[in-house]
């Protein structure tokens, strides 16, 4: 009778053993754990039996069961930690980051032309010595006009189509002249300034005028400025631009803060001067707005004309743009169409 016994747990013994050997996950091995050792396993029963055992019976069959129970845990824990780090490892290969493949690249895009174009412009300047002022879009009337040598009610005022803020004593910028009273304010002479930035004004939208545009400003103020440094820094700019060969010419003008005033012109990059339909047959461009400082406005902002001169220009960026890209309608430069936009590319 208890050989029988010792025989069976012996058997069941090496049932589990090849039960767990044979597991190849920690699921397999869960049912095995079930199989061998839970309430309806061989071994489980011979425990339960051996209360009714005889006296003699016992010690053989008791060592037995025990010495079993002892290898078959030990190889569940053997078999169950192999089993976990393959599971491990497993997971490692499969979730390893491979750090030498290149990214994912999204589109990129590049600068508007408008935003090329400044860039050009202040690097021209900046490239001379000058430095980038800037100001508010939203001005007081002082800065925008009384300091720039207009009085209330002065008829140059009607020179710029003014949008004014409702219920504020404040307008919308119509040109960045005003960042020059606000340089020299901030500082005393000598002074060597551009200042881009938008600019508006109570105008339709159509291929040549937009309520909203760009400026850059200029602004030189030292001892000797002449009208002759105006010419030559004005002249190298629009080489810069359009290239050294085209001729540039200066002709009288009026502005109420600049006195000599007078604005710039470069032969039409189309026809080379000719005249074609570009620069509506003059073969000329008009590049921009000039002058010397008028005395006034230096006394404005207290610097003493007697001892210092200065000149001042502003021009409109999106006027160059578009003669610089050859863009024919203004309206293209807000239109966000990408396909547009697309040909300024690098
Ligand atoms: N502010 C002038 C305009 O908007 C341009 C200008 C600037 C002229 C500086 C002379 C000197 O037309």
């Amino acid at each position: 009778m208890s050989s029988e016994r010792v025989a069976d747990v012996a058997r069941a013994r090496d049932e589990a053993l090849a039960l767990i050997a044979s597991s190849s996950t920690l699921d397999e091995l869960e049912q095995a754990r079930i199989a061998t050792l839970g309430q309806k396993a061989l071994l489980t029963q011979v425990k339960r039996g051996m209360g009714a055992l005889s006296v003699e019976e016992k010690p053989a069959v008791g060592r037995a069961l025990q010495e079993a129970l002892a290898v078959v845990e030990q190889s569940f824990a053997q078999r169950q930690g192999a089993l976990e780090t393959e599971v491990e490892s497993a997971s490692l290969v499969q979730d390893r980051v491979d750090v030498t493949l290149p990214g994912r690249v999204g589109p990129v895009g590049h600068p508007h032309p408008i935003s090329m174009m400044l860039e050009q412009i202040t690097d021209i300047f900046l490239a001379m010595g000058y430095r980038v002022a800037e100001g508010p879009e939203v001005e007081t009337d002082w800065y925008n006009f009384e300091a720039l040598n207009m009085p209330p009610d002065h008829p140059a005022r009607s020179l710029w189509d003014t949008l004014y803020i409702a219920g504020a004593p404040t307008l919308l910028r119509t040109h960045t002249s005003p960042v020059q009273i606000r340089a020299m304010k901030a500082q005393p002479p000598p002074i060597y300034v551009i200042a881009p930035g938008r600019t508006y004004r109570r105008d339709a939208f159509d291929a040549s005028h937009s309520p909203m545009f760009h400026q850059v400003e200029g602004l030189a103020v030292d001892r000797g400025i002449t009208f002759t440094d105006l010419k030559g820094t004005l002249d190298a700019f629009a080489h810069e631009v359009f290239g050294p060969r085209l001729p540039t010419r200066f002709r009288p003008s009026y502005f109420p803060f600049t006195e000599p005033s007078a604005e710039m012109d470069v032969a039409c990059p189309s026809c080379e001067g000719a005249g074609c339909a570009a620069c509506g047959r003059s073969g000329w461009i008009e590049l921009l707005g000039a002058g010397m400082v008028h005395p006034r406005v230096l006394a404005n902002v207290g610097y003493d004309p007697e001892q210092v001169t200065g000149f001042a220009f502003g021009m409109g960026v999106e006027r160059i743009a578009m003669r610089a890209y050859g863009i024919t309608d203004l309206r293209h430069l807000y239109d966000s169409d990408v396909r547009f936009l697309e040909r300024f590319a690098g």
